[in-house]
């Protein structure tokens, strides 16, 4: 995400929320989706899935902050011990992905979102608990948190706190309309 200032010409303000989750108690189980959904943990071709699925779930919502990344910047994201990519598919193909990055005590949900074609079916809320449920199974994880901004799903911060996160901070960031989202 690129942020600019606030004279900046066509620059926009965007709301950004964090959100976090302390107790792995906390997490609340989604809906039981229409369709049979698998939850898979991606092991080979980590980089090339998570570029796929950022270019292919963001594309529809300015996630651009990414756009000129390398195959070697997505290496560098993607093949690292404390990043996990975790797939939902319904008959055999991808709906959405989570993607989770530790940081010591923390895990943030770096990426996470459906194919346009599996949105408003129950797969965001039960994708979202199987993600949480996976970063309170890694190790020495005390807190796990979120950002999420207006130009996202307008769904996404109300899943966001139906699944047991809660708002720890509000801001305002000032954007350009070629890189909003993320
Ligand atoms: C956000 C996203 C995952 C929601 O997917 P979805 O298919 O609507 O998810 P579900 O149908 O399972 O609904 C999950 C929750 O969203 C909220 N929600 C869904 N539809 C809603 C509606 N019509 N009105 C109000 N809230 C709604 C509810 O909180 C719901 O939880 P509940 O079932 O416990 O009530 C999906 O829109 C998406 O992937 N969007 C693109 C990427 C994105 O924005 N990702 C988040 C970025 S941080």
């Amino acid at each position: 995400m690129t942020l600019v200032d606030e004279g900046h010409p066509g620059a926009r303000a965007v709301k950004v929320w964090t959100l976090q989750q302390l107790d792995r108690a906390a997490v609340v189980p989604g809906r039981v989706p229409k369709s049979a959904v698998q939850w898979q943990r991606a092991v080979a071709n980590k980089a090339e899935l998570s570029a796929g699925l950022y270019e292919r779930v963001g594309g529809a919502w300015g996630w651009f902050d990414r756009a000129a990344w390398t195959d070697a910047d997505w290496a560098g994201w993607a093949n690292r011990d404390n990043h996990h990519l975790f797939l939902g598919l319904v008959e055999g193909e991808i709906c959405g992905y989570v993607e989770l990055d530790q940081q010591g005590p923390e895990v943030e949900v770096a990426f996470f979102g459906l194919l346009a074609e599996f949105i408003g079916q129950g797969l965001g809320g039960w994708l979202l608990s199987a993600g949480l449920r996976e970063a309170w199974l890694l190790p020495g994880v005390e807190r796990v948190w979120v950002h999420t901004c207006e130009l996202d799903a307008p769904t996404a911060l109300a899943n966001y706190q139906a699944r047991g996160l809660v708002i720890c901070d509000v801001a305002i960031e000032w954007r350009l309309p070629l890189v909003q989202g993320g």
